[in-house]
């Protein structure tokens, strides 16, 4: 299996698709490509009880490394938006929250990916480090 930016981006929408969300109607998919060639890819899950809400990124983080899976995480793509409209909006950056469990398969793998936020006009690339400055992370706890 092999991913570019373009597929990055589908599985993240295809992701979307499978997102649990009708608290919000926010559906999002989040992708994570790794320089193996593989993507784990994950949709946002809400709960009755609102602030027990997984976003798609962690889900996805969750999925790889509960499968124990590791590696090099190069690119994340993410994408929301109401259902039927999802990448039509602004583009989606991670929250906070996201951005501290994505950098935790970051450090592991050794890495600085490519995050791509994507919106109806534009794909907004920024690294994660631009994201999350001075992320602490499990090179603290050694
Ligand atoms: N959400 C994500 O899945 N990822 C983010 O980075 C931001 C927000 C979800 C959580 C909730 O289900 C919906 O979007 C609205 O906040």
């Amino acid at each position: 299996m092999s991913w570019d930016r373009d597929s990055l981006i589908a599985a993240a929408l295809a992701a979307a698709d499978k997102a649990y969300a009708p608290y919000s109607g926010f559906h999002v998919g989040a992708a994570l490509g790794f320089a193996d060639g593989s993507v784990v890819t994950g949709a946002n899950v809400e709960n009755a009880s609102y602030g027990l809400t997984l976003c798609a990124e962690t889900v996805a983080v969750g999925k790889l490394l509960s499968d124990g899976q590791r590696g090099k995480l190069e690119a994340v793509a993410v994408v929301g938006g109401k259902a039927g409209a999802v990448g039509v909006g602004a583009p989606v950056s991670p929250c906070g929250r996201c951005r501290q469990v994505l950098n935790e398969v970051a450090q592991l793998g050794g890495t600085d990916p490519i995050v791509l936020c994507v919106g109806a006009d534009a794909v907004l690339e920024v690294r994660l480090s631009a994201l999350l400055p001075h992320a602490f992370g499990p090179a603290n706890l050694v």
